[in-house]
């Protein structure tokens, strides 16, 4: 079975080798992003593996379907950028739903830490033997309460280590889960108590822009906003607005709404068309990462272990109810996985 894996990087590689070795899939590895221009890549493949930040539209799901793709392997949680829609019935899309919730729990953290201590500034600072602490302070995270939007397996992570550093947990979820002990507000409640706002919900048209002009006029003065989901959750415009006004004190952000030709990439040496972005980046209190909360060396091989098992079960024709998606599955109640075992 031919695989076509887009957007392929050089940690990529060893791990799918090592688990695809003694399977029947023989995996070519394209460096460009799956797309409309690059989807005739994919002829004469059975399947494509693709990543966050691959278009998998209507056009491209049509396309790979004429061109007999039958599976959509994504070394992902998050299914945002793939119309299941236009898949269903067509093209199998399968998922890694969890491959190390720890990883990107722990990088929320760690981003958050930084943007409070600066230590961005310091390390900086100390290399240029600058020690100066102006300007350093930050507050105690003790007694702070944050407020955590979407409690699954990285929301309820995050509580907890939030929870070791002593600071007051206010949850909300769609669908909250009376398992975790946390204590679920409404979304306006957990705006307008939270000192820290973490985002950990998929992106949805219902989450689309969650935190917006209006949100955050509703959050205290001061606020620090973690997002480590997915771009699309937050107004980027409106979060400018908020920082420039002081409303938010800092801003740690993994994943970025238009990120998707940029981040991955090595642009050091080019002038960044993105106006946007590029003021976000000038901001001393806030913080960019591109997209790499998920990295670390668990991870990819959990993401290489279960991507490759996923792909040996559909063409073994294994039901794999738990990381097969469509576009029923964000709809409780209506998921056809209960009957078949399989979306369609
Ligand atoms: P999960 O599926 O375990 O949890 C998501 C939670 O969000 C669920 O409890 C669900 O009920 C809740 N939710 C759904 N709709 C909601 C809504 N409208 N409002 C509030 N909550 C809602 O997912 P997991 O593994 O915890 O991942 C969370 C997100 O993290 C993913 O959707 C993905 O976008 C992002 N992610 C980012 C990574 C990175 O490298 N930055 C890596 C992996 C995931």
């Amino acid at each position: 079975m031919k695989i076509a894996f887009f957007d392929t990087k050089p940690y990529d590689m060893p791990g799918f080798d090592h688990y695809a070795a003694g399977t029947d899939l023989e995996i070519k590895y394209f460096e460009t992003k799956l797309n409309e221009d690059t989807v005739s890549l994919a002829a004469g493949f059975d399947g494509v593996c693709v990543f966050v930040n691959d278009t998998v539209n209507e056009t491209v799901v049509n396309k790979l379907y004429e061109m007999g793709v039958k599976v959509i392997a994504l070394r992902c949680a998050g299914f945002n950028n793939v119309d299941t829609r236009a898949c269903f019935g067509k093209i199998h899309v399968f998922r890694v739903p969890a491959y190390s919730p720890y990883a990107v729990a722990e990088h929320a953290m760690a981003l958050l830490l930084t943007v409070n201590r600066k230590t961005h500034k310091a390390y900086n600072r100390t290399r240029e033997f600058n020690f100066s602490l102006s300007g350093l302070s930050g507050f105690d995270l003790h007694g702070k309460t944050v407020g955590i939007i979407g409690t699954g397996k990285i929301g309820q992570i995050f509580a907890d280590i939030c929870r070791g550093f002593g600071m007051k947990i206010l949850a909300y979820d769609k669908f909250p889960n009376p398992n975790t002990g946390l204590d679920y507000v409404d979304l306006p409640e957990l705006f307008t108590k939270s000192d820290i706002i973490s985002l950990h919900c998929p992106l949805t048209d219902e989450t689309h822009h969650l935190i917006n002009e209006e949100s955050i006029a509703m959050m205290k003065q001061g606020v620090v906003l973690l997002n480590t989901s997915r771009g699309g959750l937050v107004d980027t415009e409106a979060l400018i607005q908020g920082i420039k006004s002081g409303k938010v004190r800092g801003a740690c952000l993994d994943v970025y709404e238009e990120e998707g030709d940029l981040f991955y990439e090595d642009y050091s040496s080019n002038v960044v068309q993105d106006d946007t972005l590029v003021r976000l980046i000038a901001m001393p209190n806030v913080i960019v990462t591109s997209h790499q909360a998920f990295l670390t060396e668990e991870a990819l091989n959990n993401i290489a272990e279960t991507t490759v098992d996923n792909l040996v079960k559909f063409f073994n024709d294994v039901p794999n109810p738990d990381r097969e998606v469509c576009y029923h599955c964000s709809r409780k109640n209506d998921c056809q996985k209960e009957r078949h075992k399989k979306c369609f």
